[in-house]
C-alpha cells in the first residue's frame, strides 16, 4: 500500500514561465534544458509566438530566438496566473495594443493588484479582470511597497522596468518567491537587492536582455505531492531527485520536519542560479501545528496539501494569515475544505485559513473545480482509504503536472 522509489518530477513552472519570456524579448537565441511542458508553460509559450518570438520544442529543451517589437495581437492566458501577471507588466511599454483573456476561473482572478501599480508610472491598462486591454505608453519611474506577498506582482513590475524611463524600486516587507530576481541578471538584467530596515528593496535599471542559458531544476510544488504521500501513507520512502531547493518554495518541507516527518536531503548542489537536491521522506508520526505569518508564502501553493497531512497527525492544526489562497485557481480554503469534509476530515473554515482535527480519511465523490492541485491532494488523499473515491475532473492536474497519475501508480505499483 506504500508509496516507495526515486523519481524525479516535472520541472518548475515559475521558472519556466520567466525562462520563456524573457527568451522573448531578448536579443538573440535562448535554450531553456528540461522546460515544464505543461498546459499554463504552454500558454505563455504560444502567447510569446504571437508576439513575434520564435520558440521551438526539441527532445528535452526549448530554444527561443527572442525579438525587439511585440506584434499587437490577442493572447489566451488558459487557466495561467503567471502568464496573464507577468505578460501585462512585460508588454506596457512595447509599441503595439494587447489584449489578454483567459479561461472561466482565471477571468474571476484580481488583476488589479498588477494594474493599479503599473497606471501609478503611465501604463494604459483596461480592466482589473480579464479580458485585460493594453495600449503601450511611456513608463516612468515607481517605488512601490507590495501590500501582498505576490512574486507575480513583484514580477510584473520589475518586468516593466526594463522599458521604463527611470529606476523600478520594488518594497518587500515579506519575502516571496525569487526567481525573477536571480535569473534577470542571467539575461544582462540591472538589479540589485538589499535589505533596509528589515524590507527588501530590488532595485532595476531599464534596458534590453540577451539571450541566455537555462537549466530547470525538477518542481519543489510537484515534489510536495509524494512528500506528503511518503509522510502519511503507511509504509512509504519516496525519493524526488534534481529538486530546486529554493527556500523561497520549500516552506512545506519545513513544515513536514516541524511536523515530526523523517525527511533527509541530499547532494545538495548549484544549478544554474538555483540550488538543487534529492530529497527523501519516509512515513512516519506527525504531530499538529500552527502555520502562519511569513512561513505562508513559501508554502502557498501547498496549503491544500498541508490541510490532508494535518488530517493525519496526532493533534489539530490551524492555518492562518492564508487569505491569498482565496483567489487561487479556486477559492482554495472553501474548495479544499468541502471536499475533505466529503471524504470524512474533520476541517473547519475560517476567513485566513482553517483548522483541521486528526480524522481517518473515507471514500466518497469529489470534485477538483478545474484547480489542478486541489486534483492533486484528493488523488493522493484516495490512497488513505480502501473505499473508492471518485475524483470529477482529475485531469486537470496536467496544468502543472502532465502524468501525475501515472507517476503516482508506478510509486505505488512497485512495492505490490
Ligand atoms: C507564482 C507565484 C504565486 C504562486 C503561483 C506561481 C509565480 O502566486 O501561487 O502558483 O510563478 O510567480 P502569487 O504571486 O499570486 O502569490
Amino acid at each position: 500500500m506504500g508509496l516507495t522509489g526515486r523519481i524525479r518530477v516535472p520541472s518548475d513552472k515559475s521558472i519556466t514561465h520567466r525562462a520563456v519570456m524573457f527568451g522573448a524579448v531578448a536579443h538573440g537565441v535562448t535554450t531553456i534544458h528540461d522546460p515544464l511542458l505543461g498546459a499554463d508553460c504552454r500558454s505563455t509559450m504560444e502567447a510569446m509566438r504571437r508576439l513575434g518570438a520564435t520558440v521551438e520544442e526539441r527532445a528535452d529543451r526549448v530554444v527561443i530566438t527572442g525579438t525587439d517589437k511585440m506584434a499587437s495581437t490577442t493572447i489566451d492566458c488558459g487557466n495561467s496566473g503567471t502568464t496573464m501577471r507577468l505578460l501585462t507588466g512585460l508588454l506596457v511599454g512595447y509599441d503595439g495594443t494587447y489584449e489578454l483573456m483567459g479561461d472561466e476561473s482565471l477571468s474571476k482572478r484580481p488583476m488589479g493588484r498588477v494594474t493599479v501599480p503599473l497606471r501609478e508610472r503611465g501604463a494604459n491598462i483596461e480592466g482589473d479582470y480579464a479580458p485585460i486591454r493594453i495600449r503601450g505608453s511611456e513608463l516612468g519611474r515607481i517605488d512601490y511597497t507590495l501590500p501582498v506577498a505576490s512574486a507575480q506582482v513583484k514580477s510584473a513590475i520589475l518586468l516593466a522596468g526594463l522599458r521604463a524611463k527611470g529606476e523600478t524600486i520594488v518594497r518587500e516587507p515579506m519575502l516571496s518567491r525569487d526567481h525573477t530576481e536571480r535569473m534577470l541578471p542571467l539575461f544582462g538584467g540591472r538589479i540589485d537587492v538589499t535589505i533596509e530596515d528589515g524590507v527588501r528593496v530590488i532595485r532595476l535599471d531599464p534596458g534590453g536582455l540577451k539571450g541566455a542559458t537555462v537549466h530547470v531544476p525538477a518542481d519543489p510544488s510537484s515534489a510536495a505531492f509524494f512528500w506528503a504521500g511518503a509522510a502519511i501513507v503507511p509504509n512509504s520512502r519516496v525519493t524526488t531527485v534534481d529538486v530546486c531547493l529554493n527556500e523561497t518554495r520549500i516552506g512545506f518541507l519545513r513544515t513536514l520536519e516541524r511536523m515530526g516527518a523523517s525527511v533527509s536531503i541530499e547532494r545538495a548542489r548549484p544549478l544554474g542560479e538555483e540550488t538543487v537536491a534529492d530529497v527523501t521522506v519516509s512515513t512516519s508520526t506527525l504531530r499538529g501545528i500552527e502555520l502562519g505569518g511569513e512561513a505562508i508564502p513559501h508554502q502557498i501553493d501547498e496549503l491544500p496539501l498541508f490541510a490532508l497531512v494535518a488530517s493525519q497527525a496526532t493533534s489539530p492544526s490551524t492555518v492562518r494569515d492564508a487569505g491569498e489562497l482565496r483567489v487561487k485557481e479556486t477559492d482554495r480554503i472553501r474548495t479544499v475544505v468541502t471536499e475533505l469534509k466529503t471524504l470524512g476530515v474533520d476541517i473547519e473554515e475560517t476567513e485566513d485559513g482553517f483548522t483541521v482535527r486528526p480524522s481517518p480519511i473515507r471514500g466518497g465523490d469529489v470534485d477538483a473545480f478545474g484547480d489542478h492541485r486541489l486534483s492533486m491532494m484528493l488523488q493522493i488523499a484516495a490512497l488513505l482509504t480502501d473505499d473508492p473515491v471518485h475524483i470529477h475532473g482529475m485531469d486537470v492536474s496536467d496544468v502543472s503536472y502532465p502524468q501525475f497519475h501515472q507517476d503516482l501508480q508506478r510509486l505505488g505499483r512497485e512495492i505490490e
